[in-house]
């Protein structure tokens, strides 16, 4: 039984502040928002409704009240590191971008890996998404550049972790030679260098480049997420310049905690034309108001560098928010959006992802788009064909192989390339 509820300390322990449920059967009836109405209680019945009214109306909450506001993008900056060579047994050919955030060459900075199949004629579809460990984890090509050690902070709790990372340790979870095998190309960039992720009062990172939004620092002043989030769109000014990326076609993906960075920034910006969601659970894909692993309080709590202020009134008040995470995917619409759940990873809760996308389909049939496929169930999700489309594979939280599968089969349904 892991339905946690404790009213009374046991043995002197506090109870726990945010109780956890993982039990479906304890699962409470729970009433969601009602996408296809406006906030002034007008039904979205036309495309401009949603376009011109709704969705803007969407953006403003989520940033407000949730992830909170982020700067203006700088200047596109970037210096190349190292130009396309060959890498892979010459399956491909890898290229390093350093691109600046300030608009200028210094201060914080990211580093892009690019692998684009060395066989392609002209530029190829992309995927794009940030790594955990730094780009020298995601393949074991010695030729990664190694990633420049975040700059320490004052009060930065944890120890050097990067000495620890190993070339290659999360080559699984990026599938490089599958991925050039499909005529694709992929980019990433290591997420700490956008922000470094530890709560150090937003001094660190891309926070520390905008000191008159710091000192006007409110409850819808950015975290961590929208500054991943920020990071992301910037590495999409970079691809929009890359000779070899056809910028029509760039798949975002993310997992977990990127994961919900990775759906705040397709929310908002239209150039990605698929948004894939992996395992990104609570402030992602999975509803806040199902009582179903992490909570809002607990999130906040665990990490409370992620959010916008405003987003901690709702810490243990779920069912009284105004909004929830169908209304974020629906934000995608008409563009593709891919949800993936892993079946036991409760603390994502695959059950509340699946019916955010359900609930998210509506904007994506009033913008033409097929909505999930009525018959989409947990457990035989081979048959999602829609859009948005749903995949949960059996296994715990982690990026697999099969998912990078799953994830170009949509890919090449969408693009039919
Ligand atoms: C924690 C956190 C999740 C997050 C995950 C991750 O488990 O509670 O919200 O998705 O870390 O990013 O790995």
């Amino acid at each position: 039984m892991s339905l946690l509820l404790l009213t009374c300390p046991v043995n002197g322990a506090e109870p726990p502040a945010w109780p956890i449920n993982e039990e479906e059967s304890a699962v409470p009836a729970y009433v969601l928002p009602e996408l296809m109405k406006s906030e002034d209680g007008k039904p979205v019945k036309s495309v401009d409704d949603w376009r011109w009214k709704r969705r803007p109306e969407l953006l403003r909450i989520f940033e407000e009240g949730m992830y909170g506001k982020a700067p203006a993008r700088p200047a596109l900056v970037y210096e190349v590191l190292e130009e396309a060579v060959p890498a892979l047994e010459g399956k491909a050919l890898r290229k390093q971008v350093r691109v600046y955030f300030a608009g200028k060459k210094e201060g914080p900075s990211m580093d892009v890996l690019f692998y684009v199949p060395s066989a392609a004629a002209g530029p190829v579809p992309f995927f794009w998404g940030l790594n955990f460990q730094g780009n020298h984890t995601v393949s074991a090509d010695p030729g990664i550049l190694m990633p420049r050690l975040p700059a320490e902070a004052p009060g930065n709790p944890r120890p050097k972790p990067l000495l620890a990372w190993k070339r290659g340790d999360q080559a699984d979870r990026w599938q490089i030679e599958w991925v050039i095998s499909q005529g694709y190309g992929t980019a990433t960039a290591w997420y700490e260098e956008i922000d470094p992720d530890y709560d150090d009062g937003f001094k660190n990172g891309v926070h520390g480049l905008f000191p008159d939004l710091e000192a006007k620092r409110d409850g819808t002043t950015w975290g961590s997420l929208a500054a991943w989030a920020w990071g992301l769109r910037v590495g999409m000014d970079y691809l929009e310049m890359e000779p070899r990326c056809d910028a029509r076609f760039v798949a975002l993906h993310g997992h977990s905690r990127l994961g919900k960075a990775t759906v705040w920034a397709g929310a908002q910006d239209e150039r990605f034309d698929v948004v894939i969601s992996n395992n990104s659970g609570c402030g992602g894909a999975a509803l806040s108001k199902r009582w179903f692993g992490e909570t809002v309080g607990r999130i906040n709590t665990s990490f409370p560098h992620w959010f916008a202020g405003n987003y901690r009134q709702w810490n243990g008040r779920e069912a009284e928010m105004p909004y929830d995470q169908h209304e974020l995917l629906a934000l995608v619409a008409p563009r593709g959006l891919l949800v993936g759940s892993a079946e036991d990873d409760k603390w994502a809760d695959p059950e509340g992802e699946l019916i955010a996308a359900k609930q998210a389909s509506p904007a994506f049939e009033l913008l033409g788009e097929k909505g999930l496929a009525a018959e989409t169930k947990r457990e035989n999700s081979a048959v999602s064909t829609g859009n948005p489309g749903y995949w949960q594979r059996p296994g715990k939280h982690d990026v697999m192989a099969e998912d990078w599968k799953r994830w170009t089969a949509f890919l090449k349904a969408r693009w039919g390339k």
